[in-house]
């Protein structure tokens, strides 16, 4: 464990031996009066990588001058662009190539994956998620139950930390699957609450969830590009998470999909299909009856959207030259620091302005800390806002801030910190 020091000069110093400081100057930072902001919301959208333009600027030029050519004799022939993805995606979230794909956007894909994997029956037919689900997931689970005729407020099950607490102990989630193990037809969570920045045990639940006879999957929206993922090993069945949040790909940007290889042959399971799900070989024959191909790529219904692709190519390119353990090793040193500083400024002076809710032991969150003030919560974050600092709001009293160790630096965290304790 670092011994840090609330300095600017200790921070300096941090980001001198930063082994991934030459990754910042890849990113457009924002500014406001000409300087730099201090960006923590790399949890809500991640800033543009520099190289972004360019990757743009090729599918364009390709279109311009081959039109529809582009496909088959492009720089990165249309026809199979989305193939590009499966090596650096499957390093990404610890899977085999075959078992991702890139397609859509995160809630279609949810409710593609519920397709194929809520399957209710009379006695298991209930979704268990944890408390306070992303908005998103709590319609899709509640519209899902609904198009299968069951009643959401009967089919669905939240998890509900103990009274006056945010966090969920892992204890506590196995008990209640196993307390439902009879209903559960689906173990639905997220790799990250996006309230709270706690970081589920996605593993033990998996085992749990699967031990109670449920499928198991997880939204890794606030997950992907920021924990070390093992979702093969993991035995997981699918997931499906955003590529706008720590992954960099720009407003809107396309989603992953995870599906298993134990479910990659398994033409049985029911999808809602389109052409590009369809068996590679065969698929221009255009012939009725639809043969999926082999693992996650069955699910595709469109053809590619290459533009926000070529986007989250760029981003995934530095991810791969970074690694994934590296960015995750300093991810846990500046959040850490982070926390350091809220709490020492706080020590300081002898007031417990602010409650950090994220759980402490660095196994349990990832880049982000939910903190909630005292008194003023909204004041304190629109002081901080006029003063450079860009992070989020969330109802009814949270202040999140991301620092995300791609572009952030212990500098920005501790210009952070003394900004929130000004504020108070
Ligand atoms: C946890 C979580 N799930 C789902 C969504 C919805 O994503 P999309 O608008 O890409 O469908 C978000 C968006 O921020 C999210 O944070």
């Amino acid at each position: 464990m670092t011994e840090y020091k609330n300095d600017l000069d200790f921070a300096s110093e941090l980001d001198k031996q930063d082994e991934l400081k030459e990754y910042r100057q890849l990113f457009h930072i924002p500014k406001m009066d000409g300087k730099d902001v201090i960006y923590l919301c790399g949890n809500s959208l991640g800033l543009q990588p520099k190289s972004v333009r360019a990757y743009i600027e090729t599918e364009l030029k390709d279109w311009e001058t081959l039109g529809v050519e582009g496909h088959f004799h492009g720089t990165n022939p249309w026809l199979s662009y989305h193939k590009m993805f499966a090596e650096p995606v499957s390093r990404l979230v610890g899977a085999k190539p075959a078992e991702v794909v890139v397609m859509n956007t995160l809630t279609t894909n949810l409710h593609l994956m519920m397709v194929s994997f809520y399957r209710p029956t009379q006695t298991r037919f209930k979704i268990l998620t944890e408390f306070s689900p992303f908005p998103s997931d709590s319609y899709a689970f509640e519209s899902q139950t609904k198009f299968h005729g069951y009643d959401p407020e009967k089919a669905i099950i939240e998890l509900r930390p103990k009274e006056g607490e945010y966090i969920l102990r892992t204890e506590d989630i196995i008990a209640e699957i196993n307390k439902h193990q009879d209903e559960l037809a689906l173990v639905l969570l997220g790799g990250v609450n996006y309230y709270t920045g706690q970081a589920f045990d996605i593993e033990a639940i998996t085992k749990a969830g699967h031990e109670a006879g449920a499928l198991v999957g997880f939204d890794l929206a606030h997950a992907a590009g920021n924990l070390l993922l093992n979702l093969h090993d993991w035995n997981v069945d699918f997931a499906a998470w955003c590529g706008y949040k720590y992954l960099n790909s720009g407003p809107g940007g396309v989603s992953g999909v995870f599906v298993h290889e134990k479910w990659a042959n398994s033409p049985s399971i029911p999808r809602f299909a389109g052409w590009w799900g369809y068996d590679e070989a065969t698929r221009f024959q255009m012939k009725k009856g639809f043969k999926p191909a082999y693992g996650a790529e069955g699910w595709q219904l469109s053809n590619a959207q290459i533009l926000p692709m070529a986007a989250h190519k760029a981003s995934l390119d530095i991810f791969d030259k970074a690694g994934m353990p590296t960015l995750n090793a300093k991810s846990q040193l500046l959040t850490a620091f982070l926390e350091f500083l809220i709490k020492d400024n706080m020590q300081k002076r002898g007031e417990e302005s602010y409650n950090i809710i994220t759980p402490s032991d660095p196994k349990d969150r990832g880049a982000q800390l939910s903190i909630i003030a005292a008194k003023n919560g909204k004041e304190i974050f629109n002081k901080l806002t006029k003063r450079g600092v860009i992070a989020d709001w969330r109802e009814p009293d949270v202040i999140r801030v991301a620092p995300v160790p791609l572009y952030n630096t212990f500098t920005d965290v501790w210009r952070f910190a003394k900004l929130l304790d000004e504020a108070v």
